[in-house]
């Protein structure tokens, strides 16, 4: 007789009682474990931000982002390619803007012939089944290194949403189908949904980055794009780290004002907020876990004092069991990649 994969044990009433419930039981093999498994993230509830730059032939190692790169126009559509084929749900496109195209007023953000429609253009010609996501703020063309534009200190709100409305029909225009209004400033959502039904761009989506916080975590990401504020910080616009129902209330204007999905930023220190929002909407809740989350991530890595791969997964596991459907991260590829690979 071939003794039972699952043996019977000794058992010793005495020392343990009769136990009606051991929920050890559910975790006694990684099939059982697999089949109570509440959350599983895939690789269409990812979305990998890339950073495009001009230039040819060249592909640049963002120095505090380890294996994450701008790319020229050339090598970023077979990095696209790549990435439909590992199946993320979508990309989200970050401009390098030259010091020489930035001004105040961000004037370059609406360029119809700019580095972001450009980009747009060729990747639907590319890979036209692949959705793909705008920024919508000021910052990466702002000779301030503001979201909006600067006058005597102040970010004006108004003026900037002028703007952004612009940035955004620029981008439907190229074929965007999502616009990510990352600016905060206020009523943007709805000035920008007005616009494009009124320009007939009815299907262009809003991603709105809802909940967005004035945080440390973005330093990566401000070197990647030579985007830094020159001067102060974006506190007047961005959110306190402090604040969650405030969170809510902006989710709340954010919808009311046509959103289609709703964003908190970052993620990782944020997931009580993530997990609040998703119990009072119905609308899709993304989730950006940003560049500074990466780079922590892999300095400990690279130092060896963590496993990069496990600390991915359980941290991405963790952003979608708060309640996040969709994942901005750049570990989208890898993770895609390693879901693939133990599918296989
Ligand atoms: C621009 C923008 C920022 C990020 C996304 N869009 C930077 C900022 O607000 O300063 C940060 C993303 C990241 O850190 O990965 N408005």
């Amino acid at each position: 007789l071939t003794q039972s994969p699952n043996p019977k044990l000794e058992n010793d009433p005495k020392a343990t009682g009769s136990l009606l419930y051991r929920p050890r039981r559910l975790r006694r093999t990684g099939a059982l474990r697999r089949m109570v498994r509440e959350t599983n993230l895939t690789a269409n509830d990812l979305i990998y931000p890339l950073f495009v730059m001009e230039g040819e032939g060249q592909r640049e190692e963002v120095p505090s982002m380890p294996d994450c790169f701008r790319f020229s126009l050339d090598l970023l559509l077979q990095e696209v390619k790549a990435v439909r084929e590992l199946g993320i749900g979508a990309i989200a496109l970050f401009p390098l803007i030259p010091p020489s195209q930035k001004d105040n007023a961000g004037t370059e953000s609406y360029n119809p012939n700019g580095l972001i429609p450009r980009t747009i253009r060729a990747i639907k010609q590319a890979v036209p089944d692949l959705p793909v996501i705008t920024d919508i703020a000021l910052d990466p063309y702002s000779s301030e290194g503001h979201d909006g534009i600067v006058k005597d200190g102040i970010i004006l709100n108004d003026e900037t949403v002028a703007v952004l409305v612009k940035q955004a029909l620029t981008h439907a225009e190229a074929g965007a189908d999502f616009v990510a209004p990352s600016d905060m400033m206020d009523g943007r959502i709805g000035a920008i949904r007005n616009a494009l039904d009124a320009e007939g761009w009815i299907n262009v989506g809003i991603l709105a980055y809802s909940a967005k916080y004035a945080s440390a975590y973005y330093g990566p990401f401000r070197d990647a794009l030579d985007s830094a504020p020159k001067f102060g910080d974006k506190k007047t616009y961005q959110m306190d780290a402090a604040n969650a129902k405030e969170a809510l209330k902006e989710v709340e204007l954010d919808i009311a004002e046509g959103a289609d999905i709703v964003m908190v930023k970052p993620a990782l220190a944020y997931l009580d907020v993530i997990y609040r929002i998703k119990e009072r909407t119905n609308l899709p809740v993304a989730a950006y876990n940003v560049s500074g989350e990466y780079a922590m991530v892999k300095a400990a890595a690279q130092q060896g004092w963590i496993d990069e791969g496990k600390v991915v997964l359980e941290t991405l596991t963790s952003i979608k069991r708060a309640g996040a459907d969709l994942i901005l991260t750049y570990f989208a590829k890898d993770v895609a990649a390693r879901l693939q690979a133990s599918r296989n």
